[in-house]
């Protein structure tokens, strides 16, 4: 689902932010993504969603290849990726069903079915309750939430989420991560930057990378998939 060979990535500074990096996340994996902050973990997630490209080496996701993808072919690979940005991102001046029915409306769901699926997604991240609040009024921690159920909106068949649980209470945090490894279980690959080391150490069935200024210094290798 998603391979990564020899990628090294270089953005302004002389010191690559990746270097090197080889990995091969199969399709059906649930992996966390861990390392110090700076270590590159929202570089790889970038590059898998094709924010970026690569310096050097290639990358693979979901058949798309970041040497031979187009700028204006990426939004097909984006509408099988879910991706949960670290800095969220979400609509803002609109309500949490807004930036959810938002979603469902580009990927053309028929207009009577898009109230309900939103109604389920916000159920699912806990949230229906708030669903006609205006974003800026929700707490950091209940904008996470949007982020993820609109990420979900789309069915993804990969699921990249950068540090998806940051802003989450202990409870809301299991929720999600329950929500998580179910949407796993049906399918989704699901790839998750987390430097919570309670998080990772609660979940030992999940595959673990781990990297150090840039490079990959750790994997516990392929996990049986869900
Ligand atoms: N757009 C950019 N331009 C220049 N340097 C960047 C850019 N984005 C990231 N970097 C640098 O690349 C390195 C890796 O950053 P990245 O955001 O991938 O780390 P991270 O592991 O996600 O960190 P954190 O845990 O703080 O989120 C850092 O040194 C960072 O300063
Ligand atoms: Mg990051």
């Amino acid at each position: 689902m998603i391979k990564f060979t020899s990628v090294t990535k270089r953005y302004s500074e002389p010191e690559p932010a990746l270097k090197d990096v080889t990995f091969n996340l199969e399709a059906g994996q649930f992996s966390f993504m861990t390392g110090h902050s700076g270590s590159g973990k929202s570089t790889v997630l970038k590059l898998a969603h094709m924010a970026e490209r690569p310096t050097l080496g290639d990358i693979f996701v979901n058949g798309f290849s970041s040497k031979r993808t187009a700028r204006r072919d990426i939004w097909k690979l984006r509408r099988q990726v879910g991706f949960i940005f670290q800095d969220f991102r979400l609509l803002p001046n609109r309500t949490v069903l807004e930036n959810i029915a938002f979603v469902l409306e580009v990927i053309n769901t028929p207009s009577k079915e898009i109230k309900e699926r939103s109604r389920i997604l916000l159920n699912k991240v806990q949230l229906e309750a708030k669903s006609d609040r205006m974003i800026e009024d929700l707490s950091g921690g209940e904008q996470q939430q949007v982020a993820i159920g609109r990420a979900l909106a789309g069915n993804p068949v990969l699921l990249l989420a950068d540090e998806p649980t940051g802003n989450l209470d202990t409870e809301s945090t299991k929720n999600i991560m329950d929500l998580f490894w179910s949407i796993n279980q049906s399918g989704t690959t699901v790839l998750m930057a987390t430097h919570d080391l309670n998080l990772i150490q609660d979940h030992p069935q999940a595959r673990l990378l781990e990297l150090h200024s840039g490079k990959l210094i750790n994997d516990s290798g392929i996990k049986a998939s869900y």
